[in-house]
């Protein structure tokens, strides 16, 4: 069944902009990049995985963009995003010490009543490019309660190894390192010389990976070209709807259910999403 909106946001109010203070800037690589932000006027940001900000830079506009930080107790929080058009050009040419604004978080993340469905299975984490930007709040939230468990598998494919989120390199070796029932595959779609690890498209990983299709769930986070290869794959290997969660992109404006901009066939993305059960939405003609 679908959920409803979770709305955590400054003294109630959706559309009032709150200054948030940049404290440190990393590269990915020459497109892509980590911002480390801290609230000046919350204690917390609140958020749970899966959901987002809208960013607001005075005089250029709004996006939303995911909060990459696993849920924390602080005022800090982190974002990564690539620099495609005038908010997130803007924001990749500031520096430490800077001040955007953000609303939020908003939208329907990775809730109580999912983390409960996933605690004992096998959680399949399938993420293409900069879908591994919003699932590592997701990644880093499930890691210290590991345990909890039967095995979390992260797949992860970039274009080139020069795509790869660099300034994640050394999360991403802790989880090699952590091994036990934690596993980390990764490819690239195209080869260079330094790379010594799988070539191929994501959905070639699938068939590396030891699961039980009944007791595995599996959440799909990239390009919306990836969606439909993924979850043929997964649907070969006999994983239901209902143990797929993904999370859709969609063009938003306000970002809380409002102006119909990221609407779907009736459902409202911003709200409702941007995370879905994949049994929620099969139907809907305009998902993919
Ligand atoms: C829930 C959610 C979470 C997201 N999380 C992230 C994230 O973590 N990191 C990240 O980098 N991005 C993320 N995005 C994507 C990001 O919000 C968009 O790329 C956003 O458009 C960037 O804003 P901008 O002002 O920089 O670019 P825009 O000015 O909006 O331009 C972006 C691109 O879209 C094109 N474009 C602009 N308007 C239209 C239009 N009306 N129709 C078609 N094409 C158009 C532009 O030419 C340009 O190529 C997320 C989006 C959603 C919905
Ligand atoms: S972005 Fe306005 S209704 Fe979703």
């Amino acid at each position: 069944m679908r959920t409803k909106l979770n709305l955590q946001t400054k003294d109630n109010n959706l559309y009032m902009p709150e200054p948030a203070r940049i404290i440190k800037i990393e590269s990915h690589n020459d497109k892509e990049k980590l911002f480390q932000l801290e609230l000046l006027e919350r204690k917390t940001l609140g958020n749970i995985p899966g959901q987002f900000v809208q960013v607001l830079i005075l005089g250029y506009g709004e996006a939303p963009i995911s909060i990459t930080s696993a849920p924390r107790n602080d005022n800090k929080f982190e974002l990564s995003l690539r620099a495609v058009g005038d908010v997130t050009n803007k924001l990749c040419s500031l520096k430490a010490g800077d001040i955007i604004h953000i609303r939020g978080p908003f939208g329907h993340g990775f809730d109580d009543s999912i983390i409960a469905r996933m605690r004992g299975k096998h959680l399949l984490i399938v993420a293409g490019g900069t879908g591994l930007f919003p699932v590592r709040s997701l990644i880093n939230k499930l890691l210290p309660e590991r345990n909890k468990y039967k095995k979390i598998s992260l797949l992860y494919g970039c274009k080139s190894p020069q795509d790869r989120a660099g300034a994640y390199e050394a999360e991403l070796k802790t989880m090699v390192k952590i091994g036990e029932n934690v596993e980390l595959l990764e490819t690239v779609d195209k080869v260079s010389s330094e790379w010594t690890g799988n070539v191929g498209v994501i959905t070639t990983l699938i068939p590396k990976v030891d699961f039980v299709p009944e007791e595995t769930i599996a959440v799909i986070y990239g390009p919306p070209i990836m969606y439909k290869f993924v979850l043929k794959a997964l649907k070969d290997r006999k994983i239901s709807n209902e143990n797929i969660y993904m999370s859709l992109e969609r063009r938003m404006r306000c970002g809380i259910g409002k102006c119909g901009h990221c609407q779907m066939e009736g459902i409202y993305v911003c709200q409702e999403g941007p995370v879905f059960n994949y049994a929620d939405i099969e139907a809907n003609e305009e998902v993919f």
